[in-house]
């Protein structure tokens, strides 16, 4: 496989130019917001996804992809069961790292910072918006120790006869809000002098540097 992966093409989608810091939003989460919107207008599928990242207390590292769920000047959140392996890690740590990556822009957003989890009522709502199949699902997930497809397949079924109609918000699922206090804004070139602005927050607000690529 190392041949053929040698040879793919990579940042087809990518700009002639680079980014020009003073042109970016002195907060970086509206330079996200800007992004995504962009993103979506163009037709890139999902997004809205991202990777997450979360560390337990022993310091073992773990990542997966994730939806955005909404995002405003001080915090990008998502929602999951507080009682996955990252809601676990989140309480042990209270620190998550995201990336999203739009292959057709050629461009990448990473932040880190604290995460805190919403009061109960906002996992509530995103739960009630949810369709049936995802509610049933997030009742699954967090049962660990499923032996087979065909337990799986069984629990599912139990629990969609439990609830024949409406399905309650377990309370443990949540929304969190990863609140950054780095963000790097990364935009592929071409000729692959690929930009990097970082973003840092302090106690007097943003600042941003042009990083070497
Ligand atoms: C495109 C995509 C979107 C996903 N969105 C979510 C989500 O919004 N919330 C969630 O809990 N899991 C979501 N998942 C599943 C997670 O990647 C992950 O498998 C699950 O949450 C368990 O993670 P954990 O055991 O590390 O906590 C999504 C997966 C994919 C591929």
């Amino acid at each position: 496989v190392r041949q053929l992966l040698r040879e793919l093409p990579v940042f087809e989608g990518v700009a002639e130019d680079g980014l020009a810091v003073e042109d970016l939003p002195a907060n970086p989460l509206r330079a996200l917001r800007e992004w995504l919107l962009r993103a979506v207008e163009a037709g890139e599928r999902e997004p809205h996804a991202m990777t997450l990242a979360t560390v337990s207390a022993d310091g073992r590292p773990s990542s997966r992809v994730l939806l955005c769920k909404d995002l405003d000047d001080s915090a990008v959140y998502f929602a999951t069961s507080a009682r996955s392996r990252k809601g676990t890690e989140i309480a042990e740590t209270g620190q998550a790292a995201a990336c999203f990556y739009w292959c057709g822009q050629g461009r990448q957003v990473r932040l880190t910072g604290p995460v805190v989890r919403q009061p109960a009522p906002a996992g509530a709502d995103d739960f009630n918006a949810r369709s049936r199949a995802s509610k049933l699902a997030a009742l699954l997930e967090p049962q660990p120790g499923v032996a087979s497809a065909a337990q799986l397949a069984d629990a599912a079924r139990r629990l969609a006869q439990r609830y024949p109609a409406d399905i309650p918000a377990p309370p443990d699922w949540a929304v969190y809000a990863i609140q950054p206090t780095e963000v790097e804004l990364w935009q592929g070139r071409r000729d692959r002098l690929h930009a990097r602005v970082r973003y840092d927050r302090g106690t007097d607000g943003w600042r941003r540097r042009l990083l070497w690529p």
